[in-house]
């Protein structure tokens, strides 16, 4: 047990805080994922305006929970995890974090415009974004399964 003077912000609330980003993940995997393969049938002209709507909503929800929750979790795997073990004795599990958090951050504003644009395309004048609307969903779906895959193995080798 780390002393209470040695305690970073929130220590004492890591483990809710993991499970909730861990349950933020999951939900994230799912609508990202269902919405990424809604896009054959979007640029193909099959739009389900209700459905890419929904899923874009819960990806943009979703992920900006998810996202706050890992910041607030942050701290403490910075001293606790990555200060007193991971860089001294897994520095690539380090850099595996790195790479998970910054692909996080690049992703954010595309997931927001997910939820903004979701259900929007259906207008035979929109055709010509579908492709763009299809690659980002695709990016943010590849970027959260990275990060979900790359979260638990960190966690594995040593967690909050
Ligand atoms: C697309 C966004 C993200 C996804 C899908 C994601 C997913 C995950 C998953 C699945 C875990 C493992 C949870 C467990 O096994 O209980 C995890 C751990 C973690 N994530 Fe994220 N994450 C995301 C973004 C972030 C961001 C932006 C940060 C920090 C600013 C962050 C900080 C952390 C921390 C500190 C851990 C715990 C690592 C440990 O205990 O060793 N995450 N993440």
């Amino acid at each position: 047990m780390v002393p209470e003077h040695a305690q970073t912000f929130l220590y004492g609330a890591r483990k809710v805080l993991l499970l909730l980003h861990f349950v933020g993940a999951v939900v994230l995997a799912g609508s990202s994922v269902h919405l990424a393969l809604r896009m054959p049938g979007l640029l193909r002209g099959r739009s389900n305006p209700r459905l890419e709507r929904i899923y874009g909503r819960v990806v943009a929800v979703a992920y900006s929970l998810t996202y706050l929750l890992g910041a607030l979790l942050y701290p403490t795997y910075r001293v606790h995890v990555r200060w007193a073990f991971l860089d001294r004795v897994h520095p690539m599990v380090s850099n595996l974090f790195d790479v998970k958090e910054n692909l996080a951050t690049i992703a954010l504003p595309v997931a927001l415009a997910l939820g903004a644009l979701g259900g929007r395309l259906s207008d035979d004048a929109d055709r010509r974004l579908r492709p763009v609307f299809a690659s980002m969903s695709a990016f943010v779906a590849a970027v959260v399964v990275f990060d979900v895959l790359s979260g638990v193995y960190i966690a594995s080798v040593r967690a909050v």
